[in-house]
């Protein structure tokens, strides 16, 4: 066990990522001693996570990278058994949804057999490991009822989704055939700040600022009628920690309860600067999926009843701050608008734990 009685150990694939860097602040302001798995890169890929990593021939660093790829099961099983990790939080995946259309093969390898190879790995510990699958509302699909909850049957539409039903029935499998403490995070959408630029709610707040910097004239979208429930990440990872916490391992539905379609994301981030989305949204083709998922919508009972979890953020709050945040980096300043003067960033400058009891970042 990591560091024995002092602290618990987690290892964190898809450490790099908007959830990962969150997850990562999370734990290590618990006290956690964390193992963060990354890609090897020709480029730096660590920006998510620089403001916490410190070197590593400095004392009593709490967070150590390894490299390492969820398509490499001789990799994974030597961290895994090197590492001793009282907890395994798996995010790594190729997480894009239209991209998997391009790249089902690889979306299947990192996301299903990703998995696989993880709970493989921990199978054979001589300790008792605690693993957390990343799960998505995209399992959902073309959904059976609305809203969607633990128990509603699955009906993927996309080879991620499909990937992500694998990981899901696998990790169900290994906690009832081999005893594994191996729960799934049924996750609806969640961004933030951090959230990468091709998804579409950073893409139309990235958008806005770019149209106000002067370095875009038009912003192009796909399908502006999808619905769906978006959520804040740094919220949603603390959801990931509480699933582990429980007394019993089992599958948790995580969102906010309230749907919104991509118009109305459009027309709330254009109207808090004060512009009409018509004036600026194009319609491109390119950006529609082969099949789409219509509609998502969570309902998060059992995370509140049985693990005090409850969203706290709301949808134009949750916008507001992503926005805020992307004007500042296109150097917009946010002074003239009265909803995005006062957001601060979105830097764990106060300790992401009492960022989370205020319910959002906003000062
Ligand atoms: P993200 O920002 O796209 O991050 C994905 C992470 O996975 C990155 O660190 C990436 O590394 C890593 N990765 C990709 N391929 C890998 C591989 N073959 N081996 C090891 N690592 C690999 O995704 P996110 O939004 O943080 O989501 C985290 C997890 O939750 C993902 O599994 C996603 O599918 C799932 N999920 C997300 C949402 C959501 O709305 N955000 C909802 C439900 C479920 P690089 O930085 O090197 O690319
Ligand atoms: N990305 C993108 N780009 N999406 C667009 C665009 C565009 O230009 N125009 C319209 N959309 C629509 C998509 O068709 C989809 O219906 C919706 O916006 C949301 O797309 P994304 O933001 O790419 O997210 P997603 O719902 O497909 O997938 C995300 O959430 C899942 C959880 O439900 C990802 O984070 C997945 O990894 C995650 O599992």
């Amino acid at each position: 066990m990591g560091r024995g009685s002092v602290t618990k150990t987690a290892l964190i694939t898809g450490i790099t990522g908007q959830d990962g860097s969150y997850l990562a602040e999370l734990l290590i302001c618990k006290g956690y001693e964390v193992h963060g798995v990354i890609r090897r890169s020709s480029s730096f890929n660590t920006s998510r996570i620089d403001h916490i990593y410190h070197d590593p021939h400095e004392s009593g660093a709490a967070l150590t990278l390894h490299y390492g790829d969820l398509t490499d099961s001789s990799g994974i099983i030597s961290l895994v058994n090197r590492i001793r990790p009282d907890e395994v939080y798996n995010l790594g995946a190729q997480s894009h949804v239209a991209v998997s259309f391009d790249m089902p093969e690889y979306t299947a390898d990192s996301v299903a057999m990703g998995a696989l190879r993880l709970l493989e790995a921990l199978r054979h510990a001589d300790w008792e490991p605690r693993f957390y699958q990343a799960g998505s509302s995209e399992m959902y699909g073309m959904v059976r009822e609305v809203p969607q909850r633990e128990t509603t049957p699955f009906y993927p539409r996309s080879p991620y989704a499909v990937a992500k039903v694998f990981a899901h029935q696998m990790t169900v499998q290994y906690r009832e055939a081999h005893g594994l403490f191996a729960c799934n995070g049924i996750l609806f959408n969640h961004e933030s700040p951090r959230r990468g630029g091709t998804f579409v709610t950073r893409k139309v707040t990235r958008g806005v600022a770019q149209i106000l910097a002067g370095k875009a004239e038009k912003l192009y979208l796909g399908n502006l009628e999808a619905l769906r429930d978006w959520g804040y990440a740094a919220e949603y990872v603390d959801a990931m920690w509480r699933i582990l916490q429980h007394h019993t391992p089992g599958d948790y539905v995580v969102a906010t309860g309230e749907m919104h379609s991509v118009r109305e994301l459009v027309d709330v981030t254009f109207g808090l600067v004060g512009l009409d989305f018509q004036d600026y949204v194009e319609f491109d083709e390119r950006y529609v999926r082969p099949t789409e998922v219509d509609q998502l919508l969570g309902d998060a009972t059992k995370a509140r009843d049985l693990l005090g979890w409850e969203p706290r953020t709301g949808f134009r709050d949750l916008v507001a701050l992503m926005l805020a945040n992307d004007l500042r980096d296109f150097g917009v300043c946010t002074d003239p608008y009265d909803d995005l003067a006062g957001i601060v960033s979105d830097r764990p400058i106060r300790g992401i734990e009492s960022l989370l009891s205020q319910g959002t970042f906003a000062s």
